[in-house]
C-alpha cells in the first residue's frame, strides 16, 4: 500500500510541529456515509440536497426537511468511524498542536477519539430552536433506540422547543446562513499558521470552508490532498494522494510514525 505514497510525503507529516485535518463528506464515505454531491434515495430522490438544506425548505416544509435530517443522524448513529477517522485521532495523540476542522455535521470524529473536532457546518447531534436567539432546543428526543434500522426515512413533524413552544431545527448550517463564527475563526487561524493540512474527502467547492486549505497553501504549509478523484484543489497542493480515507491516511500514518494502522 506504500505505493500511493510518493517519496517525501511521509516525512513532511512526520516531522510536522503544526498539523490541520479538514476533512469533508469523503472522510465518512468509507463508513457508509453518503457523500453530500451523491445521489438522495427513497421520498428525497426528486430533491437534491441543496434544496433541503436551506431554512426556506424547512419553512416551506418542515416535516420533510426534518424527516431527512432525522434519518441522517439514525444512519450516522449506526456507522462507525473508519480507519481514516482512526488515523486522524492518531495524528492528534503524536503531533499534540493538531486542529481537526470538520465540514461533517456527523459525529465519527469524536466516536474515533478525537478531542474537539471544529464543526465548520454544525452537527446533527446539535438541534436547536428556530427562535431568533437559537437556544438549544428543549424536547423529549427519541435518542433510546441507536440501533433502529433507519430504514428509507419519511416525513416527520419537528418536536416544539418546551422551553419556547417555537419549532426545533437541526442544528446545521444550511445554505444561505453563515458559519459559527469562533469556529471559522479557530479554522483560520490554524490553517495560517500550520506546517501541514491534510485535505480529506472534500471536493473544495463550498466557501468559505473550501478557503481553508488555500490559506495554508499561501502561508507556506504544504497541502496534502487525499481524494479518490481530482478536485479544485489539486492546483494548491503539494501532493495529491488519489484514493480512499480509510486506505491512505492510515498508510500515511504508517510511514510517518512508522505506527500500525488501527482496523
Ligand atoms: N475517501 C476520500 N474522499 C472521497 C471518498 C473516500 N472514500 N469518497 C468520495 N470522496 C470525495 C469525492 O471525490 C468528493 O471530492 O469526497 C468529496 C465529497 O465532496 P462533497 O460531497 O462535495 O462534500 P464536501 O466537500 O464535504 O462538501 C462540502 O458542502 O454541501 C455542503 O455542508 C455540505 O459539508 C458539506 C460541504
Amino acid at each position: 500500500m506504500e505505493s500511493v505514497l510518493p517519496p517525501g510525503v511521509a516525512p513532511l507529516l512526520g516531522r510536522a510541529g503544526r498539523v490541520v485535518v479538514l476533512s469533508g463528506a469523503g472522510m465518512s464515505a468509507d463508513s457508509g456515509v453518503p457523500t453530500f454531491r451523491d445521489e438522495l434515495t427513497g421520498l428525497w430522490a426528486r430533491f437534491d440536497a441543496h434544496q433541503l438544506a436551506t431554512a426556506e425548505a424547512f419553512h416551506a416544509d418542515p416535516d420533510l426537511v426534518w424527516g431527512w435530517y432525522e434519518w441522517r443522524r439514525a444512519r450516522v448513529r449506526r456507522a462507525r468511524p473508519n480507519p481514516g477517522h482512526l488515523a486522524t485521532a492518531t495524528i492528534e495523540a503524536l503531533i499534540p498542536d493538531t486542529v481537526v476542522v470538520s465540514q461533517n455535521v456527523d459525529d465519527l470524529h469524536e466516536r474515533a477519539g478525537s478531542r474537539a473536532p471544529i464543526h465548520l457546518h454544525g452537527s446533527l447531534f446539535a438541534p436547536r430552536c428556530v427562535a431568533e436567539d437559537a437556544h438549544p432546543a428543549v424536547f423529549s428526543d427519541s435518542e433510546d433506540d441507536e440501533a433502529a434500522d433507519p430504514g428509507t426515512g419519511g416525513r416527520l413533524s419537528p418536536p416544539s422547543c418546551v422551553r419556547c413552544g417555537a419549532l426545533v431545527r437541526p442544528g446545521v448550517v444550511w445554505f444561505g446562513e453563515v458559519l459559527p463564527e469562533a469556529a471559522l475563526t479557530a479554522a483560520v487561524e490554524a490553517a495560517a499558521a500550520c506546517d501541514v493540512l491534510l485535505a480529506v474527502g472534500t471536493s473544495g467547492v463550498v466557501y468559505p470552508a473550501a478557503e481553508i486549505p488555500r490559506i495554508a497553501a499561501r502561508s507556506g504549509a504544504a497541502v496534502i490532498q487525499i481524494n479518490p478523484q481530482p478536485t479544485s484543489l489539486d492546483q494548491i497542493c503539494t501532493v495529491n494522494l488519489r484514493g480512499s480515507a480509510a486506505q491512505v491516511l492510515p498508510t500515511l500514518v504508517e510511514a510517518a510514525f512508522g505506527i500500525a494502522r488501527q482496523a
